[in-house]
């Protein structure tokens, strides 16, 4: 193993038979999300890291300890580590007009240099939903809804929907000053981290995975309590609207998203097929500022290898795969037979039928070849098929071997695959 011939640890090559997997999760979330109206955007990979920095939150894991960044004509540049910021970054630079009820969805790769473990990569891929309409309680739970929605499409039902609110913008203060004076006797007995974060951002004390922390924060009021009245009954009516739409889930006061960009509705959905790293997918309302907009909306992101974790785990991925169209191979015997098929093969193309030929090699290497690729049909023709027009056509499955005229050939293909297509 050495750097020629490896990715850099924590990236993946995605290649078939799993890249068929991939197409079809793909093709399923085109169409689910073209039925809520949302069109794709494509973002660059690369972005000015203030894109990040400042609306993911300064003393955030993504932003502290993930980031590629690097230098570039005197610019720093960063790999995204993530969707929402480059969507509200183009956002930013439109009108009112274009962005008001903006719907857009992503789907690409994302990177966060963690330390590599089973679910965490270093190169990731999110499909992911932006949605600039006005707050409103009824959009988040219509949004939410779609992510189950989607992940049904994908064969997730076992998924398990933790909300939470984060409260309303102008109220995070308050809720870190109760969360602190409630923290503040027992400060001795937090981890390090925590002390650190108690100054720093006191929510992810929250969700600590140490032992000792977590029972002191099971004694702690809920932020709930230090919120407004408002910021209540925004999750109530989300939670409603929920029940309406017969979307489950569990409200979980403790639920701490790991980026600072947002208000109101918070939510994470885990599935049970997978191991330490169950988080599918996270999602929730935000605002942030950027090139001098202040910039709102709700959304959600789904890590695909995530998903394809839970399918394969739930022996599902097999099924799944996008299956190509059946092949015809061309095999020729003799140097003008190889000619011609090259030519023959084109037509069948334009006639909308999938062939490869080999360049050269016996008829028996030509038949190992077609037989290895899985093709449904070969074509072989020699001189004496040459000089009477007629090609013979095997069944690669059948093994059934018949003689036609070249030009009932493509009328002739094209019906007996049109079932398998
Ligand atoms: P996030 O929770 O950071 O949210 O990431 C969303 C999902 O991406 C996670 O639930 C997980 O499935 C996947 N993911 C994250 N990091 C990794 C990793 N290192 N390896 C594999 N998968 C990973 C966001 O990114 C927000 N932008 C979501 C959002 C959109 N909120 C509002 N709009």
């Amino acid at each position: 193993m050495s750097s020629a011939n490896q990715p850099v640890q924590g990236m993946s090559d995605i290649a078939v038979p799993e890249v068929r997997l991939w197409q079809r999760i793909e093709r399923l979330a085109r169409e689910v999300l073209a039925r809520y109206g949302f069109e794709e955007l494509r973002t660059p990979v690369v972005e000015f890291e203030s894109v990040f920095t400042r609306s993911l939150g300064e003393t955030t894991d993504v932003v502290q300890k993930e980031m590629y960044v690097f230098e570039k004509g005197g610019r720093r540049l960063c790999l995204r580590p993530e969707g929402t910021a480059g969507v509200m970054r183009h956002a930013a630079g439109l009108g009112a007009a274009e962005t008001d009820g903006a719907r857009w969805y992503y789907i690409g790769p994302m990177f966060r240099s963690e330390r590599p473990q089973a679910g965490r990569k270093r190169q990731f891929h999110q499909c992911g939903v932006e949605c600039m309409e006005p707050p409103s309680p009824l959009v988040d739970a219509e949004i939410l809804a779609l992510q189950v929605d989607l992940l049904r499409a994908w064969g997730l039902e076992d998924c398990e929907v933790r909300l939470n609110t984060r409260g309303e913008g102008g109220g995070h203060a308050k809720v870190a000053e109760g969360l602190r004076a409630a923290l503040a006797p027992r400060q001795a007995e937090l981890c390090e981290d925590c002390r650190r974060r108690i100054s720093e951002n006191v929510l992810r004390v929250l969700d600590c995975k140490n032992e000792a922390c977590q029972a002191i924060v099971a004694t702690l009021p809920p932020p709930t309590d230090f919120m407004s009245e408002a910021s209540r009954t925004y999750l109530a009516q989300v939670a409603s609207h929920l029940d309406l739409l017969g979307v489950k889930y569990r409200v979980d006061p403790l639920l701490v998203r790991g980026l600072d960009y947002y208000e109101h509705t918070v939510w994470e959905i885990a599935s049970m097929a997978l191991g330490a790293q169950n988080a599918v997918a996270g999602g929730g309302r935000y605002r942030m500022q950027l090139g001098g907009r202040e910039l709102a909306g709700v959304g959600f992101a789904i890590g695909l290898e995530r998903v394809v974790g839970v399918l394969q785990a739930l022996g599902l991925d097999a099924k799944m795969m996008e299956l190509p169209p059946p092949l015809v191979w061309l095999v020729g015997l003799g140097g003008d037979a190889m000619k011609q098929n090259l030519a023959l093969m084109q037509q069948l193309r334009a006639a909308g039928l999938a062939c490869r030929m080999a360049p050269d090699g016996s008829m028996k290497s030509q038949m190992r070849a077609a037989n290895k690729s899985g093709a449904a049909w070969a074509i072989i023709r020699g001189d004496d098929e040459l000089a009477r027009g007629v090609v013979a056509l095997k069944d690669m499955v059948s093994g059934a071997q018949e003689t036609l005229p070249l030009d009932r050939l493509v009328t002739h293909l094209a019906g007996k695959l049109a079932p398998k297509l």
